[in-house]
């Protein structure tokens, strides 16, 4: 299941960030790929330590609390920090699959990565190339978004970041374990709640349709969450 979350962050966010972002130091994107994606990788990336990526990620980590989509698509238990990379003409990020188990940066906890996010600060016509392309069981699913808005993928995907040929892509990337492991479970409690959310739009919060819907949810949730 590849989603998209219109609009998570606002105009004013995205501005913020880029604002603050352009004073960071950048630092190779290799320093934080293992060895077998260091070699399909080329790009840069702020420092995750620095006062600027947590800044930017306290933002965007906000916008993911109040994001109704976000919460439903991941389920989340734990939330990396948000980190943010750039691709400039000939960076890229070839066909790789993430580390399976990451570290948040200064600390010994590790979380599972289930789900991966990439939020776009850069809009489409600001550069050339840059897709993130995602595997999935129906065909490679090619992604360019506008400023702001977010694509939420499992973490199980092989994808890619294709060649930027011009101008520049700017992006914050972070993972989450999801309380629900298995991407096949996550992905019914996704369409399950979406479907309860158009219920009640339709019929009002007090329908009894949407109410037992509502109790196979919760659950289903009950059965399958870890926390
Ligand atoms: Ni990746």
């Amino acid at each position: 299941m590849l989603i998209t979350v219109p609009e998570l962050l606002t105009p004013a966010e995205v501005g913020h960030c880029r604002t603050v972002l352009r004073r960071a130091a950048w630092v190779d994107g290799r320093t934080t790929a293992g060895p077998i994606t260091a070699v399909v990788k080329a790009n840069r990336q702020v420092d995750p330590t620095s006062r600027e990526a947590i800044e930017c990620g306290e933002v965007i980590l906000a916008a993911l609390h109040r994001s109704a989509e976000f919460l439903s698509a991941a389920l989340p238990l734990r939330i990396l920090p948000p980190m943010f990379n750039a691709y400039g003409p000939g960076e890229r990020f070839g066909i790789h699959v993430d580390n399976a188990i990451r570290n948040a940066p200064g600390s010994r906890e590790r979380i599972r990565t289930d789900v991966s996010t990439t939020v776009f600060l850069s809009e489409p016509d600001e550069y050339e190339g840059g897709e993130l392309t995602v595997e999935t069981p129906f065909g490679v699913q090619s992604v360019k978004l506008a400023a702001g808005h977010a694509v939420v993928y499992p973490s199980t995907s092989l994808h890619e970041v294709t060649p930027v040929t011009a101008g520049e892509r700017l992006a914050s990337f972070f993972w989450t374990q999801s309380m629900i492991r298995d991407e096949g479970e996550r992905s019914l409690l996704f369409d399950l709640d979406q479907a309860i959310q158009d219920l009640r739009d339709a019929r009002g919060e007090d329908d009894p349709h949407a109410m037992r819907l509502s109790f196979v949810y919760h659950n289903l949730v009950r059965r399958w969450a870890e926390t």
